[in-house]
């Protein structure tokens, strides 16, 4: 049985840069104070971030779900966006559609996807165009680097 021992919902502002990383930040303060694994918390936190600067970067608003079950944390991410018209293109590492300004600010390497897959033991990203995209993710609690 698994049982599910955290929920918890955070709302992310798209186009807000000055709060960009705010809620990787904090979910890694509950998982730090609930005593999770470093290495699992590392691959959450990745995985976190990047996808809160999808968000920001590309959507108009989204929400991150953290769950936490006694084998592992998923993360839920949804946005209301204009969604990804060719996923198997957006996961290929170095493509990005970021802006100049988002490439200046040092965003838009074409990495975050690749990278939340990476860091994931379970991962899947659906897409409908002209309406959003959602990224769902699972990491073991005794996940290894
Ligand atoms: N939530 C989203 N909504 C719409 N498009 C997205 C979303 N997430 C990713 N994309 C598209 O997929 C591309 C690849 O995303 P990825 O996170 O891998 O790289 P990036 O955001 O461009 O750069 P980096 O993450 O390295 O800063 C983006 O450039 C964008 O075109
Ligand atoms: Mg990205």
């Amino acid at each position: 049985m698994t049982a599910e021992l955290l929920r918890e919902s955070f709302q992310i502002q798209g186009r807000n840069f000055d709060k960009a990383g705010e809620i990787s930040s904090e979910i890694k303060v509950i998982l730090k104070d609930l005593g999770i694994d470093a290495a699992c918390l590392r691959r959450v936190v990745i995985v976190a971030f990047e996808a809160e600067m999808n968000v920001v970067m590309y959507a108009d608003r989204g929400t991150i779900a953290l769950i936490l079950t006694d084998h592992d944390i998923s993360l839920e991410v949804r946005d209301d966006g204009p969604g990804i018209p060719d996923i198997d293109l957006a996961m290929k590492e170095g493509y990005s559609t970021a802006s100049d300004e988002m490439r200046e600010m040092g965003f838009g390497f074409g990495m975050g996807l690749p990278n939340m897959k990476k860091n994931s033991d379970e991962f899947c990203l659906e897409s409908e165009v002209g309406k959003g995209t959602s990224v769902f993710a699972r990491i073991r609690l005794d996940s290894h680097d």
